[in-house]
Order: C-alpha cells, then sequence, then structure tokens
C-alpha cells in the first residue's frame, strides 16, 4: 500500500530496513527548525525512525532512547537535532522547569515521542507508525507550508 499525495502519505515499512530508507529519504528533506511528531504504541519504531535520521546524518554513535532523560541532543552533518520521548514527562510544570520550550528555536531539528504529553508546540509533519501483523505502516501528514513542501520531495 503507498498512496501519496501533497499532504499525506501512507508507506508500508515490511522490516525494519524498510523504516531505516525511509529515514535516510526524510533526512534528505530535514530544513532546520522543522517539528515532526512521532506517535505510535510502545515498539512502534519511533526511535528507529530517529536512529536512521541519525545515522544517515552521519552519527555513528549509540542512539538511545531518551525514556529518562526526556531529551537527547545531538549536532551532527551541520544540524542541531533533539530527540524527546515525553512518555515519563510527570506534567506540564516539569516541561516548564526543564526548559524545554527554548529548543523551539527555529534552528533545532525536533523529533518528539508523545507530543501529547506536553504543551509542545505545533508539528510541520505528524508520523503515525501503526504496528501491522508484520511490519509497521507510517502515515505521514504535513500541517504547515514547510512539512507539505517536504513531504512531496520524499
Ligand atoms: N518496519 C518495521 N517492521 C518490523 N519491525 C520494526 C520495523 N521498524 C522497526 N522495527 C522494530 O520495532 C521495534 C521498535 O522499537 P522502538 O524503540 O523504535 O519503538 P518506539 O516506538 O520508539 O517505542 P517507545 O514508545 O517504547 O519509545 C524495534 O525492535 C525495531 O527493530
Ligand atoms: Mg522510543
Amino acid at each position: 500500500m503507498h498512496d501519496h499525495d501533497d499532504s499525506r502519505i501512507t508507506l508500508d515499512l515490511a522490516d525494519e530496513n524498510a523504516t531505516t530508507a525511509l529515514a535516510r529519504r526524510l533526512t534528505a528533506q530535514l530544513k532546520p527548525g522543522m517539528v515532526i511528531y512521532l506517535n505510535g504504541d510502545l515498539g512502534a519504531g519511533k526511535t528507529s525512525l530517529v536512529r536512521g535520521v541519525l545515522n544517515a546524518l552521519g552519527h555513528t554513535g549509540h542512539v538511545k532512547s531518551p525514556t529518562y532523560t526526556l531529551l537527547e541532543p545531538y549536532h551532527v552533518g551541520g544540524l542541531d537535532l533533539r530527540h524527546f520521548d515525553l512518555y515519563r514527562l510527570q506534567d506540564e510544570n516539569e516541561w516548564e522547569q526543564a526548559g524545554f520550550r527554548d529548543e523551539f528555536d527555529g534552528n533545532n531539528i525536533l523529533f518528539i515521542e508523545w507530543p501529547e504529553k506536553a504543551p509542545v508546540p505545533p508539528a510541520d509533519i505528524v508520523i503515525d507508525l501503526v504496528i501491522l501483523q508484520q511490519g509497521r505502516r507510517a502515515i505521514m501528514i504535513s500541517n504547515t507550508a514547510i512539512g507539505k513542501a517536504c513531504l512531496k520531495l520524499l
């Protein structure tokens, strides 16, 4: 299954290699300041996708899930990338206290797992990962002109 219009792409990812391939294509279209939400159940592949992006940018180190730190920062391939996993965020107060809002500075590229846990700024692209019997389905929706331009070239 693969449909494609200007603001929505659905793509089936048969295995982890397909997730990595999507990450590589997405990486080529990343622009400073982009905000990307990653939705999907535990184990859907949100962190796998970010790992694929970082590897595509040339990151060679470990990519650990920011399960407890909530945020992992990276500078790689000339880009500043921030990987949030807000699953364990206690409340909005913790979000404010941590100063996480400052990370949305128009330069950092933000990948956010569990964005519904905090008052996160709006996304350019929302990626939903659905667990299939075999593999995953990625549904990518653009909400802004920047997001739309990105998906168009994907
Ligand atoms: N297209 C795919 N088909 C099958 N398995 C996949 C695919 N992509 C990734 N995986 C596997 O699914 C798992 C995804 O784990 P990952 O930590 O990325 O999930 P997550 O969505 O970040 O979960 P959490 O909400 O717990 O952080 C990994 O074991 C990975 O190897
Ligand atoms: Mg994860």
